[in-house]
């Protein structure tokens, strides 16, 4: 007879003896716990909203509830902290590894350490570089620089409509943390598009993806530079930062650059904050990053157990936010992508 504990074991350990299988009991012996499936998750920090949203997302998916003892580790963005972490939990011997890699270079060692121990690393979010391509099962995230490319290519459209000449774009780039694919996708499609637009590209600095650096770059940005009419903001939080030191300059923030306003663009839009932002116009353009990766992974562990490889590369697909509605949608390489006013 298949008891209640047997369905369980198999519905959440496929075949095989794959980790956190339970044995059968004996009549009249003590029930042994449930057996979870272990997922030490080293997640980047908390410097975003965006963050925040898919830590939760994660931590929500790999419950007990679900099946999962989830060892969550806060990187607080340092990358030594992320190694040590998958070093601990290589030696708990967890079933998996899921990283959220800070920056893409330096994760060779490590990775390599996770190989020999045979334990699956899912990489999710950012990215690692091509050097550890072999050292990973596979990764699940945002395309970067097509993000980056609807945001410029939203822009030009927007120029178009409103009759604005691309040699008036004087944009700063507030940048992501440096290292990041979030902020290397995002940096490579603006370069592009001033290249193909000619923009005035006036300057670019970190702002490590938070609101107090965002804050901290644009107001020096405004003392160095009299003529900002743009600024390209690589996630929400800066972009809040960004308003808050344009503001405290009093001057306004908006998508009127022919009359004085700075238009704020940004990325991410997964919190209530940023979309009463684009709202209200005071964030021109959002490309959206989207941070529910929890049932995206657990999808991943799922398969593995039942011996379905997945693809080794999965992108999610993600949405374009503007308040504005003189662009309806943006083509890129022969697709057009759709502005979604909210
Ligand atoms: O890697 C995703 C980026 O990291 C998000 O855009 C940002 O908000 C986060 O910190």
């Amino acid at each position: 007879m298949i008891t209640v504990l047997t369905v369980f074991s198999i519905i959440f350990t496929g075949c095989g003896n794959a980790p956190g299988n339970s044995a059968v009991n004996k009549p009249g012996e003590a029930v042994p716990e449930k057996s979870l499936i272990t997922v030490g998750f080293s997640q980047v920090g908390a410097e975003s909203d965006w963050r925040n949203i898919n830590t939760e997302s994660m931590k929500q998916t790999f419950s007990p509830e679900n099946g999962y003892d989830l060892i969550y580790d806060d990187g607080q963005q340092k990358q030594q902290n992320q190694i040590t972490a998958i070093r601990t939990f290589i030696q708990k011997e967890v079933d998996y590894i899921v990283l959220a890699p800070v920056i893409e270079d330096g994760w060779n060692t490590v990775l390599t350490e996770a190989r020999d121990a045979d334990i699956p690393v899912i990489l999710v979010d950012r990215m690692v570089n091509d050097e550890a391509r072999d050292l990973f099962t596979c990764w699940v995230g945002s395309d970067f620089e097509l993000e980056g490319r609807k945001v410029c290519e939203w822009l030009n459209e927007y120029c178009k409509a409103n009759h604005i000449n691309p040699s008036n774009i004087n944009i700063v780039n507030i940048k992501g943390t440096e290292g990041a694919s979030a902020e290397l996708g995002r940096t490579k499609s603006l370069r592009a598009a001033v290249n193909e637009y000619g923009w005035n590209l006036l300057d670019e600095r970190s702002g490590d993806f938070t609101q107090a650096k965002g804050r901290e770059v644009m107001s020096r940005f405004l003392r160095q530079y009299d003529n900002i009419n743009v600024v390209y903001c690589e996630n929400d939080n800066e972009a809040f930062g960004a308003i808050e030191a344009i503001e405290a300059e009093g001057k306004t923030v908006g998508s009127d650059i022919r009359h004085g306003e700075i238009m704020v663009l940004a990325f991410d839009g997964s919190s209530d904050q940023a979309v009463e932002a684009v709202r209200k116009g005071q964030i021109s353009c959002i490309g959206e990053c989207n941070p529910l990766h929890g049932p995206r992974v657990e999808k991943i562990i799922k398969n593995l157990r039942n011996g379905i490889t997945p693809d080794k590369y999965e992108y999610v697909d993600e949405d374009i936010f503007s308040a504005d509605d003189s662009v309806r949608n943006v083509k890129i390489d022969g697709e057009a992508y759709p502005v979604t006013v909210p």
